[in-house]
């Protein structure tokens, strides 16, 4: 039986009050049991191991996929981009320290010179901007720190492999000759006033609803990229970006992969482009780290938002719900590896102009503003 039929049928049955209501019952009983406190909250998970083994599996699989990949040179490398952070992080610190990053510099170099050694390679795909950027905050690191005998081995290993390299090459032509000649490394704010008014902001805000009904008018792809560049200006935690926005606009994949979560029922077939936004457990060390995906791709996803319909466009967003069969069957269609997750879909289009738009009436601030509220248990 196909995954739609049983979805139909359990509907159905749910929609029998008697049925609804003794399933709510048992639900509410089994819950009240289970989360009384951690240790039958855990014996519940070790009865029910299949809840959230795919997403145990995947963590798991990221830190495998981390640590294979730290000597190896990447497009992009997540322990040199979170490492570099850190470095710029120090010398931006106030006051200014004569000396820091200790305990991790001489693993930075480690993996600036994997990083060095494929870009060295012929028809090498680093990404040139990301190494720039490496090797301008060493440089900032190793100037800072001149002179300072615990860094003194890290300082003549550095200029071996910058040695290498020579500024020019890591020009990367998609800058300015004037961009690429400013080093990347921490600079002074400035007081400028905001671009964007607050009226402006809140017009935006306003004026971005979820729209699910589009013309078929054809989606630029330029369009599409442009948002994305805003969308990469979010912050994300180390600055790692742990995500990638996969964008299906061809006409025979975008309904197969628009019609795969639930929320896409009714019209899934009038979605023109469909983006599906993963999250990259390889990121991570720890998997303390594991809400990271969700967190940085929401930010994205975001602004990725607020962007489109600055350039003409509307969206909206997709639930992903952490469902075995769903999961499965974007991870096969797609191509996924087990430690990549998605985190929503993006519906993408422009907005067909008669088509209704949901009201979705906001919570009032006092509903969800506290401002120095600690709660006390009474
Ligand atoms: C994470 C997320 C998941 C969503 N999932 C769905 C969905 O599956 N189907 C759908 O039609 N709308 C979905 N939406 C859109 C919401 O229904 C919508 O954002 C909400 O009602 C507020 O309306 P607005 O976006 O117009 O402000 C989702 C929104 C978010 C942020």
């Amino acid at each position: 039986m196909d995954l739609k039929r049983v979805k139909t049928l359990i509907y159905r049955a749910l929609a029998r009050p008697r049925v609804r209501k003794s399933y709510e019952m048992a639900q509410e009983a089994m819950v009240a049991t289970t989360s009384s406190s951690r240790l039958a909250s855990h014996a519940f998970h070790t009865v029910a191991p299949l809840r959230f083994s795919r997403e145990q599996h995947a963590v798991l699989s990221g830190q495998r996929a981390y640590y294979a990949q730290l000597d190896q040179a990447r497009r992009s490398a997540p322990a040199l981009r979170r490492n570099t952070h850190r470095l710029e992080k120090g010398l931006l610190m106030r006051p200014p320290r004569p000396v820091f990053a200790l305990e991790y510099i001489g693993e930075t170099l480690d993996f600036f010179d994997a990083a060095v050694g494929g870009f060295l390679l012929e028809e090498s795909e680093i990404d040139v901007a990301e190494l720039r950027w490496a090797a301008d905050v060493l440089a900032a690191y190793f100037a800072r720190t001149e002179g300072q005998k615990e860094v003194a081995e890290h300082h003549n290993r550095y200029k071996k492999i910058a040695l290498s390299l020579s500024p020019s090459s890591l020009s990367p032509s998609s800058l300015s000759p004037s961009e690429a000649s400013e080093p990347k490394v921490p600079y002074k704010r400035g007081s400028q006033p905001s671009p964007v008014t607050y009226d402006q902001m809140l017009a935006l805000s306003m004026r971005r609803r979820s729209v699910r009904w589009f013309t078929d008018q054809e989606v630029d792809r330029k369009l599409i990229d442009q948002a994305l560049a805003v969308a990469r200006q979010a912050p994300t935690a180390c600055n790692r970006m742990p995500y990638e926005f996969l964008v299906y606009d061809d006409p025979e994949l975008v309904p197969l992969i628009a019609g795969i979560p639930f929320g896409t029922g009714g019209y899934s077939d009038n979605i023109p482009v469909i983006v599906v936004v993963v999250g990259q457990l390889s990121n991570y060390f720890s998997p303390r780290d594991r809400h990271a995906i969700y967190v940085d791709s929401s930010l994205a996803s975001m602004s990725f938002m607020f962007a489109l319909e600055t350039v003409g466009l509307a969206s909206c967003a997709i639930n992903w719900p952490d469902f075995e069969p769903l999961e499965r069957k974007m991870a096969n269609t797609l191509g996924l590896d087990r430690s990549e997750r998605p985190i929503m879909l993006i519906a993408v289009g422009h907005a067909d102009p008669v088509g209704e738009v949901a009201f979705s009436q906001k919570k009032e601030l006092d509903t969800f503003r506290h401002y120095n509220r600690i709660r006390t248990s009474d």
